[in-house]
């Protein structure tokens, strides 16, 4: 049986599907852990939200367990709130060393998000491009996916082909992040991200999503035809897509059992 890591070519969305959200998250540490093994210098992509802490959480478990380093890896973030420092309690520099960074062995000088509190924020988006084109690309790119389709902060309507820029937060995706924040108006109204185009560079994709309000835009995004309307949509033109998910963030997909059919239990298949 073929591994789910980086460098293999597929050609196709992947959808894994698993019994609970525990089981989903272990398969994602899992593929997450088999690309720094096959490629201990590999650049990754991450993501935060709530759906990955419990991800970071069963990786930091997994990675003292199994004796993986991570001391080579170099990581590139998704997004960054502009207006916050780096040690504001809200601002993703902040979650990331809570997280991840400061419970394992990564050289921090090889983490990078943008900077939200950057004096000028376009040429800081534009710098955090080159730097990811500077580190060779993304190896493998964790995603999340929001209730309107979004990753990162590529909020509908993003350009397919959108690079690291700045974007204006939804009202909908302000709202899911408010109860971090102190009220609504506390929350910020803009990000710096990366775009599509730049995810749809990296050489492989994880999405994680559990929990039934994420079973909509999962059916969008791996069933739904391509638009800027679900930005998600965007990942059925990369060749390599896996898609992890709970039994409740599969549920409207059309055909989930061709998915269990394909990859029982979310196992790999013959043929990946
Ligand atoms: P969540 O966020 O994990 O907090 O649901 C996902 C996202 O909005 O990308």
């Amino acid at each position: 049986m073929r591994t789910l890591g980086i460098g293999v070519e597929r050609n196709e969305v992947k959808v894994l599907i698993l019994d609970t959200a525990e089981a989903a998250i272990d398969r994602s540490a899992g593929i997450l852990l088999d690309a720094v093994r096959q490629k201990p210098t590999a650049v990754l992509g991450l993501a935060t939200g709530a759906t990955m802490l419990p991800l970071y959480d069963k990786l930091i478990a997994r990675h003292l367990a199994e004796g993986i380093s991570f001391a080579q890896v170099t990581t590139f973030n998704l997004d960054e709130y502009i207006g916050l420092a780096p040690d504001h309690v809200c601002a993703y520099h902040h979650y990331m060393r809570k997280a991840l960074f400061d419970r394992i062995d990564i050289d921090m000088r090889c983490t990078h998000l943008p900077r939200g509190d950057a004096p000028d924020p376009v040429a800081e988006a534009e710098a955090y491009e080159q730097r990811i084109a500077a580190a060779g690309g993304i190896d493998l790119q964790l995603l999340g996916i929001g209730r309107n389709g979004h990753i990162g902060f590529n909020e509908p309507t993003s350009s397919l082909a959108s690079r690291t820029r700045i974007k204006t937060l939804t009202d909908d995706t302000r709202r899911a992040n408010a109860p971090y924040f102190d009220s609504l108006d506390d929350t910020p109204r803009f990000a710096i991200t990366i775009g599509l185009g730049t995810i749809l560079a990296s050489k492989a994709c994880l999405m994680v999503a559990t929990g039934a309000a994420k079973a909509q835009a999962v059916a969008m995004m791996v069933e739904g035809s391509i638009s800027s309307a679900c930005p998600a949509t965007a990942l059925q033109m990369h060749p390599q897509v896996t898609v992890v998910l709970d039994r409740a963030a599969a549920t409207d997909l059309t055909l989930v059992n061709y998915y269990e059919h394909v990859h029982p239990k979310g196992a790999g298949s013959e043929y990946g």
